[in-house]
């Protein structure tokens, strides 16, 4: 007799686990279900950030049908219809719920010794007169609560790529960054860049919003003119 009760019991501890609603993959979904999906937009793009989103969305706070009538009886909403699991719009109803669900957060900071640099998503890398500087770095931090999967270590593409070269990462393919934690990677600039500003992209695959990070890698090189050296704009 009592394997016949114990196994029903398995059985309902197994599907309440495998439904219980994961905030955190909601709110991926809410800021990047059209990354996600084939989905032509996302939430994000209709309603703004949560909290604060327009529209009365957080009525489906947890309420995974408040979702499903508005994905039915909106206009605007119908094209998302068919991208979205029951499982998405029960995540998504989580998220909302939970908005502060403890989730990744990541920053790149510029840290030189590259001219002109601090601006985030952005690199410059300066070739000096003197040929001091040729390279420049920057980190990746995860300042979140929850910690993120990298899915590659940087890689430089773009119509100028040719004139940049990774001289040091150990953000990698694999690496988890917990709270706090940030790997680091410096783009050195080809001294024989003749372009006068070479332009390239440098992208890093990680498992959090957007799938990744992008930096614009922009190559400074000195001209000389009228006996003076400068960069160029
Ligand atoms: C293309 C624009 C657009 C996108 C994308 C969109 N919505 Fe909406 N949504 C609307 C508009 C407009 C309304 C409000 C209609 C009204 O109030 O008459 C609405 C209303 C809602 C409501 C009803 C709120 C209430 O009053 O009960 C919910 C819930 C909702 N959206 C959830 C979502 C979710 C979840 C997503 C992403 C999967 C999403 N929406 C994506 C445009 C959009």
């Amino acid at each position: 007799m009592r394997r016949q009760v114990a196994l029903p019991l398995v059985l309902l501890a197994a599907s309440m686990s495998s439904a219980a609603q994961d905030a955190l993959r909601g709110k991926r979904l809410y800021y990047d279900l059209a990354g996600l999906t084939s989905a032509p937009v996302s939430c994000v793009e209709c309603h703004g950030g949560f909290p604060g989103a327009a529209h009365g969305i957080g009525r489906a706070a947890n309420d995974p049908n408040a979702i499903r009538y508005a994905l039915g009886s909106i206009p605007q909403m119908a094209r998302l219809d068919a991208h979205l699991s029951a499982r998405d719009i029960a995540d998504i109803a989580a998220y909302l719920g939970a908005p502060d669900v403890a989730s990744p957060q990541l920053v790149l900071v510029s840290d030189g010794p590259g001219t002109n640099h601090g601006a985030q998503g952005r690199m410059e890398i300066g070739l000096s007169p003197d040929a001091g500087v040729l390279y420049s770095g920057m980190t990746l931090q995860n300042r979140g609560a929850a910690p993120v999967r990298l899915r590659s270590g940087p890689v430089i593409s773009g119509s100028g790529a040719a004139h940049f070269r990774l001289r040091f990462t150990d953000c990698t393919a694999g690496r988890v960054l917990p709270r706090g934690e940030s790997c680091r990677f410096e783009v050195a600039l080809d001294p024989d860049a003749r372009m006068p500003a070479p332009v390239a992209t440098l992208s890093i695959a990680h498992d959090w919003l957007y799938g990744g990070e992008r930096v614009a890698l922009i190559g400074r090189v000195a001209e000389r003119a009228g006996g003076k050296t400068r960069l160029s704009k």
